[in-house]
């Protein structure tokens, strides 16, 4: 019998760290216990966030070793940015090994790295400390994708065959910050940055309830990209300014559309497509994630902008600009979609009620970092078809090694 409760202390204070918090109010058997992050201000303002939530006694905390020491911290999630994975997860195990304390599991945010060599370290990493792994994946935990799963499956898929093509995508206008735009930082562009979600969403739509990811095989991947909006002159200096003059998308762009398609073979030798495709550059009321599931006598759409809660304001209700309809939200008047239970919606609530009981129950959750580096491994892939312009077979030879184009300020699609 394992412990009954979870003590649990954040890496980052920032946009993600705050929408786990905002989901904790429906997980169970757990307590926000901690955060730290680069400003101690930053992380005292997340853990008043979730005292007021009433979600734990979460204080904030100087260094990751000094929140890993404390008896009740007893699993970290990792929520800084991409380019700190490797050395947070070292002080992580470095703090173990040194007998500063103990955990039982570590989740970490998306991507699991940069790149597949930074991936398999993060694996190397979590197997050499002993822990429990989660690689946390939202949308697969996303009330209507799994609700939408269930009934596909158990209804249209055992009557007439399974599912042969599932499509995913997620749009927004860009990322809040920039390091998010800066390729060597984050790993890639858009495809990095939000494929990740929907390669992993249309593969488990597409893998029957209970296998697991293994079930299917990929075959082979290619994907196309371009940079459609931010190139532009006026977007190239709106970029520069709000990144203080790093940001240079003249010269360093990142995509900001990415199109990406993978084969994968079932057990019995069937083909099955994934589909998808994902923009920094759509501008509508704000986040829009569409998933589809087709089959041979069946399909199944979701689209998070097509909400049953819709507000009207006229142009009179000029107030302030927020994000309190709807993640990236565009605009403030007019006939706007609210989604209401966005860390619901999007799966954050769910994800991380399985995280806990996996961990309490001493299990391994069932995604995790070898999914993680999975996902990675197929980004990387439709990064090589980008750049060779063809499709490539999985998986392909110098995989481990390689880094994109995008992510070495070598990318640059107007010097075609
Ligand atoms: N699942 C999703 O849909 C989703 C959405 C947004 C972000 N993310 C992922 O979450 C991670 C964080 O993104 P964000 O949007 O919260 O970023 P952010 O820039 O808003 O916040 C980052 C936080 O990390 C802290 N930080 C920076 N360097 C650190 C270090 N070396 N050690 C400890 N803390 C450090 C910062 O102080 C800040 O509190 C990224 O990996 C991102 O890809 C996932």
């Amino acid at each position: 019998m394992g412990q009954k409760r979870l003590g649990v202390g954040f890496i980052g204070a920032g946009f993600i760290a705050q929408f786990h918090i905002r989901s904790w109010v429906g997980v169970r058997d757990a307590d926000i216990m901690g955060i730290t992050s680069l400003s101690m201000e930053e992380s005292e303002e997340a853990a008043a966030l979730a005292r007021k939530l009433n979600v734990g006694e979460a204080r904030a905390y100087r260094t990751i070793t000094d929140m890993v020491a404390d008896p009740s911290i007893d699993a970290i999630w990792m929520c800084a940015p991409n380019y700190t994975r490797i050395e947070n997860m070292e002080e992580i195990v470095r703090a173990l090994e040194d007998g500063k304390g103990e955990l039982i599991g570590v989740a970490c945010e998306k991507p699991l790295g940069r790149n597949a060599a930074e991936a398999r370290k993060m694996v190397e990493l979590v197997k050499k400390a002993g822990l429990l792994d989660g690689y946390l994946e939202d949308q697969i935990f996303g009330y209507p994708v799994m609700r939408g799963k269930d009934i596909i499956w158990s209804r249209g898929a055992a009557l007439t065959g399974r599912p042969y093509l599932a499509r995913a995508a997620e749009e927004h206008g860009g990322p809040h910050m920039p390091w998010f735009w800066e390729g060597s930082l984050q790993g890639g562009g858009v495809i990095n940055d939000m494929m990740c979600h929907s390669f992993e969403t249309a593969r488990f739509l597409l893998t029957p309830p209970g296998e697991k990811r293994s079930f299917l095989t990929p075959v082979k991947v290619s994907a196309y990209a371009n940079c459609l909006k931010w190139q532009e002159p006026r977007y190239i200096k709106e970029l520069s300014a709000m990144s203080g003059g790093k940001l240079d998308y003249a010269r360093r762009p990142a995509e900001d559309f990415g199109r990406g398609l993978i084969e994968y073979r079932d057990p019995e030798g069937k083909m099955v497509v994934v589909e998808a495709t994902t923009s920094w550059c759509f501008v509508g009321a704000g986040l829009r994630l569409s998933m589809e599931l087709l089959g041979p006598e069946y399909s199944m759409s979701i689209n998070s902008l097509d909400q049953g809660l819709k507000v009207f304001f006229s142009r009179r209700v000029s107030g302030e600009t927020g994000e309190d309809l709807v993640e990236k939200q565009n605009a403030e008047v007019g006939l706007m979609p609210v989604v209401s239970d966005e860390a619901g919606e999007y799966g954050y609530t769910e994800e991380n009620r399985h995280m806990v009981q996996s961990f309490l129950a001493g299990r391994r959750p069932m995604e995790n970092f070898d999914d993680g580096l999975n996902v990675t491994e197929l980004l990387m892939t439709a990064y090589m078809s980008v750049e060779q312009e063809k499709t490539i077979p999985f998986p392909p030879p110098g995989l481990d090694a390689y880094v994109p184009d995008v992510a070495r300020g070598k990318w640059n699609p107007k010097n075609k």
